[in-house]
């Protein structure tokens, strides 16, 4: 969601306002001044960002590349669509280059803000509300809102009571999520759990073809491209009209020379002949441009959110496998874990402390996102300061070129800053790639298998040294000489903080050399924590009758799973939603499983599906849901131990408990369990061992957790 502080100014062609950007963009030396400057000739010389972007002779536009026909990637991962061609346009009348930065949408206005972006296109719609923290120029698309579900549902959309009996996806932030949160749920007509907020519309239109949404809503062009696949189609069309213009930081000088170069792209047709090639619309489809003030204003408002501070983040460098802009994808074989580090800088107002996370959002193809998870900042991070991230990935196994994209996420769900990208080539013949944590020398060898863990976690290293008269391996800090080890060994370690381990050689010709690996460690996080949970009606049901099973979750979660009896009815679900089955006769388990990097957490409830109505009463008995029980930590410490040693394993819970039960591996091991409280378990078989715990309150739900710990030799 653009994020619109309220400070309430009339929009004004001419700005008087200072802006507030506390940081100025690389290269921008000046804030913008208070004056509206018109372009270069009998104007007075430009001032603020203008001059700025003059001087630099580079106008850096922020899209999101997620809506194609305005803003996408092509097949060869170049940026493409209306928005990028109109972008070009407009630099080239201003006579300067354009730079691109591929950002959430989310993040658009407070990239704006702190100067990060001196301009934003991604069919960004006019609202009164977001004028309150952006300039608008004049716009240069008029566009309306629609309708999509799969072809042949029967569904048609007039109006927003159309929409009431359906699942309805929507991208989050946008214009359509305010519409259907103000005009629909708030008004009543609209049921909360049938609405489904993406944060990426393509997730919508997937989950829409998998029958898992009916409708989703958003602007006609890019619906209309998810409808060239016959399965799909526009159902509704013309919800509201929306305002389509360039966005530009409060007072900026940049709105009168953008205001000239679209009135003249507008004259000499320019704009009808990107409209046709992009937007496959002729002159006559067009509609007609109103001037900035005369269109009607946009009926849906995006939601007033008041921050404190504003979240920027701008990539600095690709610390490890540069990718050159998608040129030259670096190889890594099939099947490889790699790891991917940028450096970048938190350039807003926010300190990035625990609970900003680096979150993959979506890539070329699903297996772009090459198994890595959101991964937590080890903050704090404060404004100005350089930060290298890094996420483990595995290298897909099917050959071809990938690229995934990154984004920074708040504390409050929403994404902002530069989208990063990862891009490799997946060979088909195994290119032998390095592990990235070898060391360069032919007689030392010295790795680890994961150098970024959370803590309780464990890492194994091992080393391999030839000719050596002496190997100490040792955590900087600790004393060298009473850690002496042999030449060829492994050790498993669980630091619990960040630490650098060294290897030191002392070479038979009595030369040292040092080799050292860093582990970061994450603070650990919980397992993520169900809101709520309802399976209705439950009880008994009759065979021909449906259940709707509706969930809330929060906390860090990677994946959502509803099952039935195990069987998968919906994978990869959003954080709250409905899931309609009309189970066959017998037992019903339906469960809905969250994980995260924390651990995975479970909410389940058992029903009995029947034949026929029993004489005389009706099959159905519903209990009133009842209040769940909440896990709030269960964690084994460590998590991977020596045979023969020993772990802890640790629980809390409260909320509405009637029973607290421990298994290890599916074996009971206590069962009434103190609602908080700790068992050493010590282990003498190698393994992995996964630990359970239910909770159940006395209307027989259970929320069930689970972790698990190897034991190795
Ligand atoms: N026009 C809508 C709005 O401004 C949706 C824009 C979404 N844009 C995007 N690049 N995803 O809210």
């Amino acid at each position: 969601m653009l994020l619109f502080l309220p400070a309430c100014r009339q929009a004004s062609p001419s700005p008087t306002t200072e802006p507030t950007s506390p940081t100025p963009a690389a290269g921008t030396t000046q804030p913008d001044g208070g004056d509206s400057a018109t372009a270069e000739g009998d104007a007075p010389a430009p001032t603020g960002a203008w001059a700025a972007v003059r001087d630099r002779g580079r106008l850096i536009v922020g899209t999101s590349a997620d809506y194609p026909p305005f803003a996408f990637y092509t097949d060869d991962f170049q940026l493409d669509g209306y928005d990028i061609a109109l972008a070009r346009l407009l630099g080239e009348r201003l006579g300067v280059d354009v730079e691109f930065k591929d950002m959430a949408f989310d993040g658009l206005g407070g990239a704006l803000q702190v100067g990060q972006i001196d301009a934003a296109l991604a069919a960004i719609s006019i609202t009164d509300q977001r004028r309150e923290q952006v300039d608008f120029t004049n716009l240069y698309f008029v566009s309306e809102g629609a309708a999509l579900a799969r072809a042949h549902a029967g569904i048609t959309i007039d109006d927003i009571e159309d929409l009431a009996p359906y699942r309805v996806g929507v991208q989050a932030g946008t214009v359509y999520q305010v519409w259907l949160q103000e005009s629909g749920i708030d008004k009543g007509l609209l049921q909360p759990d049938n609405l489904l907020v993406y944060t990426d519309a393509g997730k919508a239109v997937a989950d829409l073809r998998n029958g898992l949404v009916d409708v989703v809503v958003a602007d006609l062009l890019p619906l209309e491209v998810a409808a060239r696949d016959s399965s799909l189609a526009i159902v509704g069309q013309g919800l509201n009209r929306q305002r389509i213009a360039v966005a530009l930081a409060k007072g900026s000088t940049l709105l009168s020379p953008i205001n000239e170069a679209l009135f003249d792209l507008q004259n000499e047709g320019e704009l009808a002949r990107l409209a046709e090639l992009y937007l496959d619309l002729d002159q006559t489809e067009l509609h007609p441009l109103p001037s900035p003030e005369a269109g009607a204003t946009a009926t849906a408002e995006p939601e007033r959110v008041t921050t404190a501070c504003i979240d920027a983040m701008t990539l600095i460098e690709d610390l490890s496998l540069d990718d050159d802009g998608m040129r030259f994808p670096p190889p890594v074989s099939p099947g490889t874990p790699f790891q991917k580090s940028w450096r970048v800088q938190n350039n807003g107002t926010c300190t990035w402390i625990n609970g900003y996370i680096l979150t993959p959002v979506g890539g070329n193809v699903p297996q772009a996102t090459m198994g890595g998870v959101p991964t937590a900042i080890n903050g704090p991070v404060a404004p100005g300061e350089t930060y290298d991230l890094t996420v483990n990935l595995v290298a897909p196994l099917v050959p071809g070129i990938y690229q995934g994209f990154w984004s920074m996420r708040n504390p409050n769900g929403l994404l902002f800053g530069d989208r990063l990208s990862v891009g490799i080539t997946v060979p088909a013949q195994p290119t032998p790639t390095p592990p990235p944590t070898a060391t360069p020398s032919p007689t030392i060898s010295f790795t680890v298998d994961r150098s970024n863990i959370r803590a309780g976690e464990c890492v194994t290293f091992s080393w391999t040294v030839t000719n050596a008269g002496a190997v100490f391996f040792y955590a900087q800090g600790q004393p060298i000489d009473q850690n002496q080890v042999p030449p060829n060994d492994s050790r498993l370690e669980c630091p619990p903080v960040t630490t650098t381990y060294n290897l030191r050689v002392v070479l038979s010709n009595g030369a040292t050399e040092i080799r050292s690996l860093r582990i970061d460690v994450q603070p650990s996080t919980e397992a993520p924590l169900f809101n709520s949970f309802t399976v209705t009606p439950g009880g008994q049901i009759v065979v021909g009758q449906c259940v709707d099973v509706r969930w809330s979750v929060s906390g860090e979660v990677t994946n959502i799973r509803v099952a039935r009896n195990d069987v998968t009815l919906w994978n990869g679900a959003p954080l709250s939603g409905t899931s309609r089955d009309c189970p066959p006769a017998g037992e019903a388990a339906y469960s809905v499983e969250a994980s995260g990097p924390g651990g995975t957490s479970r909410a389940l409830q058992n029903l009995t599906v029947i034949q026929a109505t029993p004489a005389g009463g009706t099959a159905t008995a519903t209990p009133s849901p009842g209040q769940l029980p909440v896990i709030n930590s269960f964690t084994v410490n460590p998590n991977q131990i020596f045979v023969g040693t020993c772990l802890t394993v640790a629980w809390s819970v409260s909320g509405n408990v009637s029973r607290v039960q421990l298994r290890r591996d599916n074996v009971l091991v206590l069962d009434f369990a103190v609602f908080s409280g700790n068992v050493t378990d010590c282990l003498n078989t190698e393994g992995t061992y996964v630990y359970r715990l239910d909770a159940a309150n006395n209307q027989g739900q259970v929320i069930f957790q689970q972790v698990s710990a190897t034991v190795v030799r």
